[in-house]
């Protein structure tokens, strides 16, 4: 059964037992609301190290829309459940105010890459998602921690911050996981209605085809998308979208 750990001081003495001493340690950071994309990382790090560790916070201060972060998903009966199926060894369920002992007074910033697309349309997001994870990663001292290409910004901005700040942990990245008809996996896809979920497929299908970034932006507009952008960057396609509430995002390679 896996061992969720609560507070801070618990995880540094775990830390420091015989259960870390000469083994390779992986670490997967989540939010929750488990699903096969979340489980990809998981198995990879099963596969690479002799213990995973795995994180579940709801990071408040990298929503910028209030309504989302209280309609995130939450059930940690169930992530506990998948969990266990997956043999992780550790789960660290943070409290807000172990985590938050500076009232987040102290942020780390980026100045370039995360002000461009997903960052030009959530102000403060990476930061907050930086600081986060320098946070989780000093206190699990992993030897890996894997992040999904899904949020590929995220994890580009993420190698560049351990690479920045020398902490010893590599960052690796695991290709996205899809539903059958194309459509990333996401916390957030369960929050769409069934007219909302079936069109959704129609935003993976034009992000991978030949079509120019403009002709795909129009194509979703006439699909009745709102678009935040579709631009190319180092030879991937990124787009983000709304459908109803709901935003998703994805990129491919080209
Ligand atoms: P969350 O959205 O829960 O995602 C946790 C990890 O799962 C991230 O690395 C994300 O890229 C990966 N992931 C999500 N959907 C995926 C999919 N379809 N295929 C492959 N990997 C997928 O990302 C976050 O949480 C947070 O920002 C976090 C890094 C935990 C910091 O709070």
């Amino acid at each position: 059964m896996v061992k969720p750990i609560k507070s801070v001081d618990e995880f540094l003495l775990i830390r420091e037992s015989s259960n870390y001493a000469d083994v390779s340690v992986g670490f997967v950071p989540t939010m929750g609301a488990l699903h096969e994309g979340h489980l990809s990382l998981i198995r990879k790090s099963k596969e690479d190290n002799d213990i995973t560790v795995v994180s579940i916070f709801v990071n408040p201060t990298q929503f910028n829309d209030k309504s989302d972060f209280e309609n995130y998903p939450t059930n940690i009966d169930d992530d506990i459940a998948k969990l266990n199926e997956e043999k992780v060894d550790f789960l660290f369920l943070p409290n807000h105010e172990d985590i938050y002992i500076d009232n987040y007074n102290y942020t780390v910033s980026e100045n370039d890459f995360s002000n461009e697309l997903c960052g030009e349309y959530r102000k403060g997001h990476f930061d907050a998602v930086l600081t986060i994870v320098m946070k989780l990663l000093n206190i699990v001292k992993a030897n890996v921690a894997y992040f999904g290409e899904k949020d590929f910004q995220q994890y580009l901005l993420i190698k560049g911050m351990a690479e920045a700040f020398f902490i010893d942990t590599e960052i690796v990245s695991v290709k996205t996981e899809r539903e059958k008809d194309g459509l990333a996996l996401s916390s957030r896809n369960i929050r769409l209605s069934g007219a909302e979920r079936e069109k959704a497929t129609i935003f993976p299908k034009l992000l991978s085809s030949n079509k120019s970034c403009s002709q795909i932006e129009s194509e979703l507009i006439e699909n009745g998308f709102k678009v935040d952008y579709i631009k190319e960057f180092d030879g991937r396609r990124f787009g983000a979208v709304h459908v109803g509430s709901v935003r998703l995002i994805d990129n491919v390679k080209i």
